[in-house]
């Protein structure tokens, strides 16, 4: 197409070669923010009838137009031409096919620089909105599983070997407060990228003094961006966001990875629902837990996102340049794998079968060793002590094919004078849980007060 066409083509008398614009377009994904740019174009003619600039019958041509640019959208009656570069040009361009000449006075004092920016954060902030409606959703099908299988006991493990004992939902709250940690990241991030841009022109300022002030209020942002090159060159949101993405799906990744441990058969632990597993080409009997490791494994692509945008985003002059155009598709991507992944582990948490019994089978008395020296502890032997003695009796039994619960008392006293009949009673897996009982222990009520308190935040 020749250039005197194009919204930018009047100094320009060459022709683009057809790789150039195919290289320079964005419509294929920016078309996302088709409802985010005319919010923020209706919103802009509003101030700029505020200014005289439009009459008001102006102003209502073009509400009316944009929405019925917006309608198309919506209909999926919107026709690409070609030309449409991105959205901003594709959505004035039909703006002019549907109202006439007065589409022309709309990006009075506007650029594509702050247009752009206002489109994103708008999008972004609605996006992060539903983004943490699903870990919400996630924090609930976690706190709803612990509260429901809060007397089921399992090996902890540290090195992935087994330690000491847990409750099973002791482990889930863990990631539950993770994804509470990670939404209030969200939510702490809406008023950063609630920052309006719209107002500072190309890069310089709005010369018609537009009411940015209204302009925010318009369109629900938190404030307004108080530097015009600031307003059109900053991404930090994007960056930010790609950032709370990567750490969420790293939580995601390692929930997956303790689920894939406990699915093989060599733990038994739990079994996936059979909607979120699949089968092998060659191998009948196999089932694998296909949605689990795609969870662990789409953190990358998110982590990938967040450091090539950031490489993009380095050493860049001031203000806008055209190698920030790459800065949605890993804004878009990781808005869908994020809301991809939170979805599918809501539903996995919701629906998984756990085996109580293989995982109270689990458990063995070495892994009360710890118990057995805190024991002695409050006979007030000193810790470092009582845990030497500890690790002799767990040599001990060792020695004779046995467990430390298999000793004698009479055995045990060999290894120091304060063991007594009482000692005995250490030999209980629910007494060892229960016995930690500070806050955030694993014990029956300070898992329940864990409970109570994520119950409360999602109230
Ligand atoms: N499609 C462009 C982008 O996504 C819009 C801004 C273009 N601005 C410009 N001065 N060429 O970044």
């Amino acid at each position: 197409m020749s250039g005197a066409k194009k919204l930018w083509g009047g100094r320009f008398s060459g022709e683009t070669d057809p790789l150039m614009e195919a290289f320079n377009e964005s419509i294929h994904f920016d078309r996302r923010m088709h409802a985010a740019d005319i919010r923020g174009s209706q919103a802009y003619a509003r101030a700029l009838q505020k200014q005289g600039i439009l009459t008001e019958g102006e102003q209502q041509a073009l509400d009316r137009g944009l929405t019925a640019v917006l309608d198309e959208w919506q209909a999926g009656t919107f026709e690409l031409r070609p030309g449409d570069e991105d959205i901003h040009t594709a959505n004035e361009r039909r703006l002019g096919e549907i109202v006439g000449e007065v589409a022309g006075k709309l990006h009075t004092g506007r650029s594509r620089n702050d247009q752009v920016a206002t489109d994103m954060r708008l999008w972004l902030r609605d996006e992060v909105q539903r983004l943490l409606g699903y870990l919400r959703e996630l924090v609930a099908a976690l706190v709803q599983r612990a509260e429901h299988d809060i007397d089921v006991l399992m090996p902890g493990y540290t090195h992935l070997q087994r330690a000491q004992p847990i409750r099973w939902s002791h482990l889930l709250l863990s990631y539950a407060f993770w994804f509470q940690q990670d939404a209030q990241r969200l939510e702490q991030f809406l008023p950063r990228v609630s920052q309006l841009p719209l107002g500072s022109g190309a890069l310089a300022g709005n010369p018609f003094q537009v009411d940015r002030e209204w302009l925010a209020q318009e369109l629900g942002f938190a404030s307004v961006t108080p530097n015009s090159l600031y307003g059109t060159s900053d991404r930090d949101f994007v960056a930010e966001f790609l950032f709370h993405s990567s750490m969420t799906m790293i939580h995601i990744s390692r929930l997956a990875e303790d689920l894939i441990i406990y699915s093989t058969a060599e733990f038994g632990f739990v079994q996936l629902a059979d909607a979120y597993s699949t089968g092998s080409s060659l191998m009948p009997q196999k089932k694998n837990p296909d949605s689990l490791e795609l969870l662990r494994g789409k953190c990358g692509r998110v982590f990938g996102g967040m450091s090539g945008f950031m490489m993009t985003y380095k050493a860049l002059p001031s203000t806008y340049n055209k190698d920030m155009q790459e800065d949605k598709e890993p804004m878009f991507d990781a808005v869908d794998t994020l809301s991809g992944s939170l979805q599918i582990a809501t539903a996995v948490i919701a629906t998984l079968k756990i085996n109580a019994d293989k995982m109270k089978a689990s458990l063995t008395a070495d892994m009360l060793a710890t118990d057995l020296a805190e024991y002695l502890v409050r006979k007030g032997v000193p810790f470092r002590q009582t845990h030497h003695i500890s690790g002799a009796a767990v040599k001990m039994a060792e020695v004779r094919g046995g467990q430390i619960s298999d000793l004698s008392v009479a055995d045990l006293k060999t290894l120091h004078p304060s063991f007594d009949e009482d000692v005995k009673l250490i030999f209980n897996f629910e007494t060892s849980v229960n016995n930690r009982s500070s806050i955030g222990g694993t014990s029956r009520a300070t898992v329940e007060a864990q409970i109570d308190m994520l119950k409360k935040w999602l109230a």
